[in-house]
């Protein structure tokens, strides 16, 4: 019952962004298994997991992977490549904890939600979906992706200091060398305790700008006006017969 209702709210986040029925199904086809995990399913919930006002985190990370979807088709990239976009996307805020209004106290700046919830992401990630994570080549990219989705916003390095992860005893049962890919990355261009740059692949880069268009987006109503975020140029504004009707 529930699931009906979430699944409805996908269709409409699709038809929102005005993708074609084609490009529906194939953004469904690669949303559909992670989506239906329960850990994700309790991510729909608003009241659980809100992220952004009253928007649940499981709607803030499907908007992301649909807008990944439609930079990755505007670039003209292959399947595979688009797909492990979209699946960055899918598992870049998969962060164990309810940010807002928690009672959750840390002990330095640094270990705060902002910097340290990519790197939840990807332990949750590689804890829920072990068979995203096969392949070292695609592994790397993936992970990557997540730790360093919030560029240029920093991220905590994986430093050998308490870091104070919600995630902490999940740590030491993930495969040993995804905890080395989350190491490296997030030990890259280091200063002190956190990481400063963008993911080194271009599948993490365009799903971190995605992430900042659907976040920072909210007042937009179409694609051309979202994508104008990303290209400075909107081509509704080029057609007079365009109507700016708020959806
Ligand atoms: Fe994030
Ligand atoms: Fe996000």
């Amino acid at each position: 019952m529930e699931m009906d209702k979430y699944r409805q709210s996908v269709t409409e986040l699709m038809e929102h962004y005005q993708l074609k029925t084609s490009d529906q199904k194939k953004v469904w086809n690669v949303i559909e298994p992670i989506w239906e995990h329960p850990e994700f399913q309790r991510r729909m919930n608003s009241e659980e997991f809100p992220h952004h006002e009253t928007v649940s985190l499981g709607e803030h990370i499907l908007s992301d992977t649909i807008v990944t979807y439609v930079l990755s088709q505007k670039k003209g990239w292959d399947n595979k490549t688009t797909t492990t976009a979209m699946n960055i996307a899918l598992f870049h805020d998969l962060y164990e904890l309810p940010w807002q209004n928690t009672k959750i106290k840390k002990s330095r700046l640094v270990n705060k939600h902002g910097f340290t919830h990519p790197l939840e992401g990807a332990i949750n990630a590689a804890t829920w979906y072990p068979s995203y994570f096969q392949d070292d080549k695609e592994s790397e990219i993936i992970i990557d992706g997540v730790v360093h989705h919030m560029f240029p916003f920093p991220v905590r390095s994986f430093d050998g200091t308490d870091l104070e992860l919600n995630t902490k005893e999940k740590i030491e049962q993930i495969p040993h060398y995804i905890k080395g890919l989350i190491i490296t990355s997030s030990t890259r261009v280091q200063l002190g305790p956190i990481s400063l740059c963008p993911s080194k692949f271009k599948q993490g880069r365009i799903m971190s700008k995605a992430d900042k268009v659907v976040s920072f987006g909210k007042d937009l109503t179409s694609i051309n006006g979202l994508l104008a975020c990303v290209t400075g140029h909107n081509k509704n504004l080029e057609d007079k017969s365009y109507s700016y009707q708020k959806k």
